[in-house]
């Protein structure tokens, strides 16, 4: 199982999950990274799950239409993934800013 360990303002959470876990699925049911990740629309478009990912990137996939129009370009060069966008499938560690990030474009207006 993948280990995932969480640093937010100086508390860090370590765990194991499942193999292709979606962490914002998991914090959504109060599960592990409950209650340190935050997180908002589930679909990639708010950018408040947005973390940095400081180990295990190398096996995550490619950063997806979602992520490039929320993050930007600057934000992956850091190293920002969204991780409602992500299932994990090896341990990984990430670091979610004490303060969300404005998604770099707004989402779309939609009519309902
Ligand atoms: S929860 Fe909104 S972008 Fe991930």
């Amino acid at each position: 199982m993948p280990t995932v360990v969480l640093t937010k303002g100086g508390e860090t959470l370590r765990g194991e999950v499942p193999e292709k876990t979606n962490l914002v699925v998991k914090a959504g049911i109060k599960q592990f990274p409950h209650p340190l990740m935050r997180y908002g629309c589930g679909m990639g478009r708010c950018a408040k799950c947005a973390c940095r990912v400081v180990a295990g990137g190398a096996d995550l996939p490619e950063v997806n239409w979602k992520e490039n129009r929320t993050l930007g370009a600057d934000r992956l060069a850091e190293g920002y993934r969204l991780m409602c966008q992500l299932w994990i499938t090896h341990d990984i560690e990430l670091v979610q800013d004490v303060d969300p990030i404005a998604p770099a474009k707004p989402p779309a207006e939609t009519n309902g």
